[in-house]
């Protein structure tokens, strides 16, 4: 499968060279951020700007598909997200409705996994049914588990964690005692997923946004101008060559 994707790439573009297969970051989280301002240098809407990041998404869930990685987690929507124009808001659950209708087919071919973290019980009942179906399709594919993070906040998803809990030991299945840090991570969204190993956030802000905040305790960041709409494979690349130069120590002491 690598050889197949190194293969396609042009000779001279040695970055791809530089990659180490066996360091290869099992999860990657992204923060698909800077399609406004995309939009805006164009002198365009904003809604060009996160039509141009449907299609940035689309080369690099292909990428990611190529690479063989087990879980890519993008930020589609956050809880914070309704904030915005209504227009605007209106114009992104139009986009995820079509992205399933255009998108999902091919994927299921590439036995991708399709999965939606979030509240989602706060959309609209049409667009919870095409997830609820996505899901079940694709739900027994074996290749890349692609998250979506759709109405999603790293708060609300530990908020969500602890009430399931507190609900167990309110119907005398669990003790207090037992809260652990395994058990609220239990009840996370990604629960039988790996904690994303890298989360790579374009377009010059450094900070999480309420992002998988439980899961990243140990995450490297990579941060980088780019706007999402601008990002490539390449940019993906350079991302993972950088992680593959880090030492992680998870609070230990270096090897
Ligand atoms: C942040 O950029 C981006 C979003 C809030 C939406 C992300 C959505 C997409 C990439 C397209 C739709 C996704 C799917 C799954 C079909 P911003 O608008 O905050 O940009 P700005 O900071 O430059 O204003």
């Amino acid at each position: 499968m690598w050889k197949k994707w190194f293969a396609k790439k042009p000779a001279k573009n040695k970055i791809y060279d530089t990659v180490e297969r066996d360091k290869m970051p099992q999860h990657i989280a992204i923060i698909m951020d800077g399609n406004g301002r995309w939009a805006k240098g164009k002198g365009l809407p904003r809604a060009f700007g996160h039509r141009a990041g449907v299609e940035s998404l689309r080369e690099i869930v292909y990428t990611a598909i190529d690479m063989n990685l087990k879980v890519l987690t993008v930020y589609a929507f956050s809880t914070e997200n309704w904030k915005r124009p209504e227009d605007e808001v209106n114009l992104l659950m139009r986009l995820f409705s079509e992205y399933i209708d255009s998108e999902v087919e091919d994927m299921h071919r590439k036995n991708v996994q399709i999965r939606f973290i979030g509240k989602l019980d706060e959309l609209a009942s049409e667009l919870q049914e095409k997830f609820e179906k996505t899901q079940m399709h694709t739900g027994k594919n074996t290749g890349l588990v692609l998250n979506l993070a759709v109405n999603y906040g790293g708060r609300a998803e530990i908020v969500r964690s602890v009430q399931i809990i507190g609900e167990k030991i309110a119907r005398g299945e669990m003790l207090p005692q037992e809260i652990t840090e395994m058990s609220i991570h239990d009840n996370l969204y990604t629960a039988d997923l790996p904690d994303p190993d890298l989360l790579i956030r374009p377009s010059g802000d450094f900070r999480v946004s309420n992002f998988l905040l439980w899961q990243s305790a140990y995450t490297e960041y990579w941060f980088s101008d780019i706007l999402w709409p601008d990002f490539k494979p390449n940019h993906l690349i350079e991302a993972i060559i950088d992680y593959q130069k880090r030492e992680r120590r998870f609070g230990g002491l270096k090897k």
